[in-house]
């Protein structure tokens, strides 16, 4: 029989690719999620991403729950109605310049949230777990490429970072007591791009914080121009080198992982970068995205972003060893179908697929 995943936060932008690519592998999927960044619009208790997502697999989800992981009631009735194997966790806050204005919001979200699930997930013995975690819990790297043996957790340089960090301490420390839990922490580098169907993508809510769809709302007429933070770091062009990595790429690492963690026996907490390995700079991407797309980015310098570090890249060869998995696509494939989805849909969710 197929296997049951519970899915925290699958109606997010990351969720919903790697929910796509569950259902595409026959796995059962429900998914909890508060809505908090994603919406429903058409009435039918879905949001729109996951209606797609049904759309283009042609597959349903067995279950989606309008929840918040902060009730642990409905977490445990969850546990205690369905045989969960795994639990993939996307569900959190993730806006950096938020966090620090609403710290409190942050740890009780995202804290607050994680502890709820892992005691559901003790109390009902579901212990095989893969977290979203993020190359921000390394901070300003002395050295590069980061491999996953460098510092955590005292570069950090905000509360969201300080989650993350946070959490996977909280997963090493039951991974101690309790040798049965097996936890893998996927540390993201860039998630960015759309699936090639360009019927999900990443819809941020008002000002874009990250430089992809900064891009795409710039070359679709949205906003005038793209804010580009400093030219004067230590880089071949002055601006901030960043690993990018193709949201499908990015799916495909949490089907790898879940097949270790449930298909052979893994215990312990294990940290993963995901990242292709490769950093670009600024000016490197809107040049990519205009070969890309033919589209010429109106961009201007200004002063640097507090916080912002010079330049983060993965060493991505743990990944290859551990769970069998590398990045395939490169930044034109990223820049292309971030801008098919955003003309696609330049209202987002909100716009009708055609
Ligand atoms: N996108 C990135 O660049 C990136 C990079 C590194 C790590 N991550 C992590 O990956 C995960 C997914 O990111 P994303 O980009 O898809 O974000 P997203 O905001 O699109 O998705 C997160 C989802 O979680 C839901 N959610 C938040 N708090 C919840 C709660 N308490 N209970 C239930 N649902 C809740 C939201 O409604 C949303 O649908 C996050 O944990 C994020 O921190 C993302």
């Amino acid at each position: 029989m197929s296997k049951l995943i519970l899915v925290t936060g699958g109606a997010g932008y990351v969720g919903s690719h790697c929910v796509l690519e569950f259902l595409n592998k026959e796995y059962n999927v429900i998914v909890i999620d508060n809505l908090v960044n994603s919406t429903i619009i058409n009435g039918n208790g879905l949001p729109e991403s996951l209606i797609r997502v049904q759309h283009l697999t042609g597959k349903k989800l067995k279950q989606f729950i309008d929840g918040d992981l902060r009730d642990s009631e409905l977490l445990d009735s969850i546990f205690s109605n369905n045989n969960i194997d795994v639990v993939i966790h996307f569900a959190g806050l993730k806006a950096v310049g938020e966090s620090i204005a609403k710290p409190l919001l942050y740890y009780d979200n995202n804290i607050t949230g994680t502890i709820n699930l892992l005691k559901s997930m003790e109390k009902f013995k579901v212990n095989k777990l893969v977290f979203s975690s993020s190359s921000t819990v390394y901070g300003e790297p002395e050295e590069l490429p980061i491999t996953e043996h460098f510092p955590t957790g005292q570069n950090c340089t905000n509360p969201y970072g300080r989650t993350k960090y946070m959490l996977e301490e909280i997963m090493k420390d039951l991974c101690v007591a309790s040798p049965d839990w097996s936890i893998m922490s996927l540390r993201y580098f860039n998630p960015v791009g759309a699936h090639f169907s360009a019927d999900i993508g990443e819809q941020p809510n008002g000002e874009p914080k990250n430089l992809m769809p900064y891009i795409t709302q710039v070359a679709v007429g949205v906003r005038k121009e793209l804010k580009v933070f400093g030219n004067d770091y230590k880089t071949s062009d002055g601006t901030c080198i960043r690993d990018y990595l193709h949201i499908e790429d990015l799916a495909v690492g949490h089907l790898k992982a879940i097949d270790k963690i449930y298909n052979n026996n893994f215990p312990g907490f294990h940290a993963i970068n995901l990242g292709t390995g490769r950093g670009y700079t600024v000016l490197e991407v809107i040049q990519a995205f205009k070969m890309a797309t033919g589209v010429k980015i109106a961009y201007k310098i200004v002063d640097r972003r507090p916080g912002d570090a010079c330049a983060v890249y993965a060493d991505a060869r743990l990944a290859h060893e551990v769970i069998g998995w590398k990045a395939t696509r490169g930044l034109q494939d990223m820049c292309s179908s971030a801008w098919k989805w955003q003309q696609k849909n330049p209202n987002g969710y909100r716009s009708k697929v055609k």
